[in-house]
């Protein structure tokens, strides 16, 4: 039997040595309470781990992911966190993190059958449509998809700030900024979409 998983345990320890070493209170400090400043929905693809990818440690940002960075406003568990995010953890920043190659955008783009999955990729076909004429304008298939998820992530955003969370939030005056980011893994980099 495969137990290629052992290794997770072995940089595990790894990095708990390195890291008393480093501060001998490390965890002990970090059981004492999050006061994340980020909370981020980012989509679920191994290769875009948010931490990873921003050097951010434990406790630093508030992260909900689900196929293709999607904020959908029936979606109990995404709700439950953003309140979490914004009335408890009081985050100032919200951010969505979409990412080129993203497979379930492309998988929304085909006319191919995946099965449960389908419906959930329904909301990004809701987006084609809301944006079908620049869509469509463009004729080179890659540059479509790459403006697909860049459309995806700026409709999120969207739909956090409809949610009736962000609505009470901003009726408080205590609405913290929502960001539209995309990661190329092409490159590596970032790249914010200014549309905060
Ligand atoms: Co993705």
């Amino acid at each position: 039997m495969d137990q290629s998983y052992k290794r997770l345990f072995e940089n595990n320890r790894k990095w708990v040595q390195e890291k008393l070493r480093e501060d001998k209170n490390y965890f002990n400090r970090l059981s004492k309470g999050q006061k994340p400043e980020f909370f981020l929905i980012g989509c679920s693809d191994s290769r875009v781990s948010p931490n990873i990818i921003t050097g951010a440690g434990p406790g630093e940002l508030f992260i909900h992911r689900n196929i293709a960075n999607l904020a959908v406003h029936t979606d109990l568990n995404f709700l439950s966190a953003l309140q979490y995010a914004v009335e408890v953890l009081k985050v100032q920043h919200i951010i969505v993190k979409g990412h080129y190659y993203c497979g379930g955008v492309r998988a929304a783009m085909t006319d191919d059958y995946y099965g449960l999955i389908d419906n959930w990729l329904m909301n990004i076909r809701d987006v084609m449509r809301l944006h079908e004429d620049e869509l469509n304008s463009i004729t080179d298939d890659e540059q479509r998809f790459r403006r697909l998820v860049e459309l995806n992530v700026i409709e999120q955003v969207n739909n956090v700030k409809g949610t009736s969370v962000l609505q009470k939030a901003i009726r408080n005056g205590t609405a913290p900024q929502i960001h539209g980011w995309v990661y190329d893994l092409n490159e590596g980099l970032l790249k914010d979409l200014k549309i905060t």
